[in-house]
């Protein structure tokens, strides 16, 4: 079997629903009436049998267990070869803690957010002896898992919300938030589960592409003011919109992509309800919604 990418989580940070929300999403979802969606992240294998695991979400448990191609295949056997991790948030790297037990996996990321994880004591419980830390450079091509390759290029975005100082860039390029470009197994694709907008360099590099998995945080830019929720738009927290003539829909019309998938939603996103009209625009825009445990092969 070659190349499949499943999505563990398809929510931002706080899942669907998230502990602390009685929005209307959050209530729907907690009465079962609509999916629930865990947090950002996404398997992928060349061959079946050796995976890697894009960002490693504080439910990284609970999605290990919902997935059974990544279960134990003996004693203290795993088919997880590596994690990569794509920035700094906590909905990104926090999960790394439930990786510890003494389990060999290789933990890629840039100088930028290895830096970051460094900082952080905490992730000493993964011990060096037993994952290896490796630095990737933008660019430059690696091999993530066996038949896999990957290579990472700088997305605008911003710091981690932890390290915020009082002035904040949302559009800064450079290591701490990038996207990931897969291929190996018959397959390829495009991983960017955190954005800010779409500039040139992007938009060239991701037309002709097969598969994207893409940032749909938000519909709308100042969706969680208007629901009440807090004083942050998308544009500050550093995500796109999907909507309006700013938004990723508008942004991909132009371009020429195989499948295009939403990933890393948040929990106030009318498209998480399935009968919603927006869901319905998305999805007329050639979009699909991303759900927990959807497998997406070539
Ligand atoms: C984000 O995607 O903007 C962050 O995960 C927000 C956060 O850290 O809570
Ligand atoms: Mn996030
Ligand atoms: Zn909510």
């Amino acid at each position: 079997m070659g190349f499949r990418a499943h999505i563990l989580g398809a929510g931002a940070g706080g899942g669907l629903p998230q502990w602390n929300c009685g929005c209307e999403n959050c209530t729907l979802a907690r009465a079962g009436r609509i999916p629930s969606q865990t947090q950002s992240s996404l398997a992928v294998t060349a061959n079946g049998q050796d995976w890697a695991i894009l960002n490693a979400s504080p439910d990284i448990r609970h999605q290990l267990n919902d997935c059974a191609a990544l279960h134990p295949t003996g004693l203290r056997e795993v088919p997880l070869r590596s994690v990569l991790v794509t920035n700094g948030d906590i909905d990104h790297v926090a999960g790394l803690l439930t990786l510890r037990e003494m389990q060999s996996f290789t933990l890629f990321a840039t100088a930028g957010i290895h830096e970051v994880l460094a900082q952080n004591p905490i992730f000493a419980a993964l011990n060096p002896q037993v994952v290896t830390r490796q630095t990737v450079a933008l660019g430059v091509p690696f091999r993530l898992a066996p038949g896999l390759w990957a290579d990472l290029f700088p997305v605008p975005g911003k710091v981690p919300l932890y390290l915020e100082g009082d002035t904040v860039e949302t559009d800064l390029v450079g290591e701490q938030t990038v996207g990931v470009h897969l291929s190996g197994g018959g397959g390829s694709a495009f991983y960017i589960p955190g954005c800010a907008m779409l500039n040139d360099d992007l938009r060239a590099r991701l037309d002709g592409a097969p598969l994207v998995f893409f940032d749909g945080t938000l519909w709308q830019d100042d969706e969680m003011v208007r629901a009440g929720l807090g004083e942050k738009t998308g544009k500050r927290m550093g995500h796109i919109s999907m909507s309006g003539p700013d938004g990723s829909i508008a942004a991909f019309a132009g371009l020429n992509v195989g499948r295009k998938v939403y990933v890393h939603m948040n929990n106030t996103n009318p498209v998480l309800n399935p009968a919603s009209p927006e869901r319905a625009e998305a999805e007329a825009a050639g979009w699909i919604i991303g759900q927990d445990g959807m497998e997406i092969t070539p």
